[in-house]
């Protein structure tokens, strides 16, 4: 394992205690229809700036409600909605998103070449680890470790993560820094073709 690695799994390991509330997905069900116009009423989005949340890990969406709430991730679009939910609130609207089937993407095949050689076997030269080894071979992610699926997500949507990571626009991802480090090996042409190669994985 590498040094990226091994200081990764050990930040992960300290949770808040939102992290530790149990979700009902059935209850959560009742407190999502305000996320549907933006979300999809099954978590699956028709904007490609929306993120599908459709079997979404429900410990990473837990993660990230909290974090939007708290500001610690800024998206202007959810936070006076997320500011009247509860941390229970929360917990449930992830387990109803993470119950759901999420649609499949197609891919862009121009792009998908370099983009499953980055996602694959990342880049010796500069130092860029593959995708597969957090996110899983099939884009699934880790949900115990909270590494979020990417299979099937928009391009339009991976590809501002990836810049707002590599910016110091989106910064949630812990004391290790992984995302930001790693975004910030990738060039705009590298995000373009491992974004479109990740929205027809499966
Ligand atoms: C007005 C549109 C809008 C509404 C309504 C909305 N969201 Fe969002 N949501 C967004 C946008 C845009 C982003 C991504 C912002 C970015 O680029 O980082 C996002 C991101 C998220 C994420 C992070 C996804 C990921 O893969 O990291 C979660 C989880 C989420 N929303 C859940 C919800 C829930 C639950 C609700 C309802 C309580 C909701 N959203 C309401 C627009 C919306
Ligand atoms: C060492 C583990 C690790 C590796 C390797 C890794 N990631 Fe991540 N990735 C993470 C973690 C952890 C998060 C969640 C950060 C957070 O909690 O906000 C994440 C989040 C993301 C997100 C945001 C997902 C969303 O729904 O908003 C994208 C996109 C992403 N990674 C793409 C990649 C790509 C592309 C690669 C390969 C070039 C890669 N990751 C390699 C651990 C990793």
């Amino acid at each position: 394992m590498n040094k990226l690695l091994v200081s990764l799994v050990l930040s992960l390991g300290v949770a808040g205690s939102a992290h530790a509330l149990q979700g009902d997905a059935e209850a959560g069900q009742g407190k999502v229809a305000v996320c549907a116009a933006c979300h999809g009423n099954d978590g699956n989005s028709i904007m490609p700036n929306w993120p599908n949340l459709a079997g979404q890990g429900e410990r990473y969406l837990l993660k990230q409600l909290v974090e939007i709430k708290e500001g610690v991730r800024v998206v202007p679009e959810m936070t006076a909605i997320v500011a009247n939910m509860s941390d229970q609130d929360l917990a449930d609207a992830a387990a109803f998103y993470a119950a759901q089937t999420p649609a499949r993407g197609v891919a862009d095949p121009e792009l998908a070449a370099r983009g499953e050689a980055i996602y694959r076997g990342g880049d010796l030269a500069t130092g860029l680890p593959a995708c597969t080894g957090c996110h899983s071979p099939t884009g699934q992610g880790n949900d115990p470790a909270a590494y979020p699926q990417l299979a099937g997500q928009h391009a339009t949507y991976t590809a501002k993560q990836l810049t707002d990571f590599r910016e110091g626009d989106r910064v949630n991802d812990g004391d290790a820094m992984i995302m930001q480090t790693i975004a910030s090996r990738l060039s705009n042409k590298d995000i373009e073709a491992v974004s479109n190669y990740i929205q027809g994985l499966r």
